[in-house]
């Protein structure tokens, strides 16, 4: 926020795919994140099913907002204002949140504000928790310190992208996924492999205890010469693989294991073989920030910090520093959730009227604040 515009308290909304997110956030400070998963509902279906989808956060929005607001211990008059997702997303899903936020800012008499998805993503990681007794040690309208020019990675379900980020609301699209998103990538091996859905976080357990050495996956487009990413090559590579010992032996919980682990670490070496080539082409970045479901991965991010670590060799002056990595502060900050939507709208005009947009992008420099 600008050094003269004071902290907004804002009720935000998310129903951008399968989880019905409600959060009250006052400046950078969360005062509540409810999300209510829809992942039992969609299991049977292997993936998120959009009609199942809008049915659930039809239901689950009024309670959600409900418990928000009494999570942040605050009623109505305590709102400035409303923000909800506009895209990207399931239109369906979209819709049921846009259309309630509407009658939410209209019953109320509140602004609406409406909040990019990914850029929700980005700036989780900012996110910090309501302080207790003892006032703030950073008042809730101020940001720490930023060393720009920033590089925002979003390693989610849905998306699989680098942004270059020049100052708040300025962005540039470096390279993203030309097919599958990671986490989709995840979700579809897992899938084969029986893990149910959604697979991401139960194929970083089972990699753990998995060796990661055991099958041998190709780098994908080592001489694109862009930042862009490609998983399905990988997946397919993955189904033939499995077709393939299917056909002598029957899959032991050893092999699923070793599968995992050897499957997770070629999706995360091929993000990290493209982290590193953006940081050789842009030795003026000053932090990485990591969003996304995915970003809860320990591997991840351990992968990230050691292409960060080994980045630092090829750069001219041996004790340069290494690029600090941001993480959202916490699990339920990297997967789906409204606070990050709150986070992004404190310094975003209202607008009276729009519409959802499933594929909303945002390249183009923003209203910054
Ligand atoms: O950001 P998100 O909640 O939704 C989208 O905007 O897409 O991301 C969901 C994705 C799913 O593919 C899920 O499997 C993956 O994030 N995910 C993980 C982990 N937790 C969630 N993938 C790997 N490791 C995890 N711990
Ligand atoms: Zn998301």
């Amino acid at each position: 926020m600008s050094p003269n515009k004071s902290a907004r308290t804002i009720l935000a909304i998310d129903t951008s795919c399968d989880e019905t997110s409600v959060a009250v956030v006052h400046g950078w400070e969360v005062w509540s994140n409810i999300v209510a998963s829809q992942a039992e509902l969609h299991k049977q279906y292997g993936g998120v099913f959009p009609t199942v989808a809008k049915m659930a956060h039809t239901e689950n929005l009024p309670a959600t907002v409900r418990a928000a607001l009494r999570r942040a211990h605050l009623d109505w008059d305590a709102i400035d204002a409303i923000a909800v997702t506009q895209g990207p997303g399931l239109a369906p899903a979209l819709e049921v949140g846009i259309t309630y936020a509407q009658e939410l800012a209209a019953e109320h008499h509140k602004p609406l504000i409406p909040i990019n998805h990914i850029e929700g993503h980005i700036w989780s990681v900012m996110a910090r928790p309501r302080p207790r007794q003892t006032p703030a040690a950073i008042p809730a309208d101020q940001l720490p310190n930023i060393a720009w020019p920033v590089l925002g990675v979003v390693i989610s379900g849905g998306h699989s992208e680098f942004w270059l980020i020049t100052g708040p609301g300025q962005y540039q699209l470096l390279g993203k996924t030309i097919d599958d998103a990671a986490g989709e990538a995840l979700d579809k091996v897992g899938r084969m492999l029986g893990l149910g859905y959604p697979a991401g976080p139960i194929m970083e357990e089972f990699a753990r205890r998995g060796d990661a050495s055991r099958y041998a996956f190709p780098l994908p487009m080592t001489t694109s010469g862009d930042y862009n990413l490609s998983f399905s090559g990988l997946k397919t590579f993955a189904r033939n693989l499995l077709e393939k010992i299917g056909q002598t032996d029957a899959l032991s919980q050893q092999d699923i294991f070793d599968l995992c682990a050897s499957f997770q670490k070629a999706v995360f070496r091929h993000i990290c073989h493209k982290l590193n080539k953006i940081l050789l082409d842009h030795q003026d970045l000053g932090e990485v920030w990591l969003g996304g479901g995915v970003a809860a991965n320990t591997t991840l991010r351990a992968s990230i910090r050691q292409t960060l670590r080994s980045q630092r060799r090829h750069t001219t002056t041996n004790n340069s520093p290494i690029l600090p990595l941001r993480v959202p502060p916490s699990k339920r900050l990297c997967g789906d959730n409204a606070a990050m939507i709150g986070l992004v709208a404190q310094w975003r005009p209202a607008t009276a009227t729009f519409d959802r947009q499933p594929n909303l992008s945002f390249s183009e420099s923003q209203p910054a604040w």
